[in-house]
């Protein structure tokens, strides 16, 4: 399988590359450099270096004849995206435009999109399923909520299989202190540093954390299932990729202390705007239909997260 991964320098995109190079796919990465590293590139992968909304997008996917593209390059800070909407509505609306038109003109067989759980905001029943209302907090789950609209819009037309996955709160090695969901690295970063971390609110709000390698497989289970993955089942190509376990921010920063063996306390601070207080999602729908269920317990992924972190200090 030939595959073009957008994003591919970044925290996920890093590992998607390395998961799919293990099981023997031609990988294109295309990346800005904005957030990610050449430090994440995968040496054995042909490495563009070029913005999504740049017009030399369709030439870079077509060169690589991909049968999937994987889109993860975007706008990933819900801070930007409030002090800078455009901004975000540029790259993730925009962007995931220019990558979906670029695929149809490479006679791509599938798209699989990078959307998030930002998309449902304050949920109204827990655990979400895809069917859920969605009522984004921030203008980051605005255009990722808007990006899969897009695509549906494009890639529908063209006869082009897509899925959405809407990731729950990702964390692993390699992840920044700034992204989306990035509390681990937060906590992490600090920690390693010797400095207390900061705990925004009480601590007893929930997220449902997802290890990164956990991530990287529901990418290649979709991007390799044999059978069409934009109109199974409700909410059609959508699919929460999470654990469907609630944990509090309170239990995870202590898991971290404990893997980091961190003998300090935390600080506090106000809750921040946007922040939801309850989180989980039901990933059920992407076991039934292309059979990923995540497998990384949350204590190994933090003692694997805890050991780079500390790496690089
Ligand atoms: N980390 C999470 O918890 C989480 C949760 C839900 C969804 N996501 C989504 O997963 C994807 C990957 O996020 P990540 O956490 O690895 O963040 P990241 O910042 O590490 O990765 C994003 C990558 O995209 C690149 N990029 C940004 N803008 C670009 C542009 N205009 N053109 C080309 N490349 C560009 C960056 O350089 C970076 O390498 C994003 O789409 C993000 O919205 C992440």
């Amino acid at each position: 399988m030939r595959a073009v991964v957008t994003g591919g320098a970044g925290f996920i995109g890093s590992s998607l590359v390395h998961a799919m190079l293990g099981a023997r796919t031609q990988v294109t990465v295309i990346d800005d450099l904005s957030t990610g590293s050449m430090d994440n590139v995968n040496p054995t992968a042909p490495f563009r270096r070029l913005d999504v909304t740049a017009p030399g997008l369709a030439d870079a996917v077509g060169a690589a004849r991909p049968d999937v593209v994987i889109h993860l390059a975007a706008q990933v800070s819900v801070p930007v995206s409030i002090s800078d909407p455009a901004f975000d509505w540029h790259v993730n609306v925009e962007g995931t435009r220019a990558v979906a038109e670029a695929a149809v003109a490479a006679g791509a067989g599938r798209v699989v999109f990078a959307s998030s759980a930002a998309v449902y905001g304050e949920p109204v029943e827990l655990p979400l399923t895809e069917e859920s209302p969605k009522s984004p907090a921030v203008p980051y789950g605005l255009s990722k909520l808007a990006a899969e609209v897009v695509l549906a819009e494009v890639l529908r037309p063209a006869g082009v299989d897509f899925a959405c996955l809407r990731f729950a709160n990702v964390f692993g090695p390699r992840q920044k202190a700034e992204g989306e969901g990035g509390v681990v690295a937060q906590f992490a970063t600090r920690m390693a540093r010797g400095e207390r971390p900061v705990i925004y609110g009480s601590g007893q709000q929930t997220r449902d954390f997802i290890y990164v390698a956990d991530v990287a497989g529901a990418c290649v289970a979709a991007a390799e299932f044999e059978g069409a993955l934009a109109l199974s089942g409700p909410d059609g190509p959508a699919y929460n990729i999470s654990t469907g376990r609630k944990t509090t921010v309170n239990m995870l920063a202590e898991g971290l202390r404990v893997a980091m063996r961190h003998p300090g306390d935390f600080d506090r601070a106000p809750a921040r705007e946007g922040d939801v207080e309850e989180s989980v999602l039901a990933p059920d729908k992407a076991a039934e239909v292309f059979g990923w269920r995540a497998s990384v317990e949350l204590e190994t992924g933090l003692r694997a997260s805890a050991a780079w972190f500390l790496q690089q200090r």
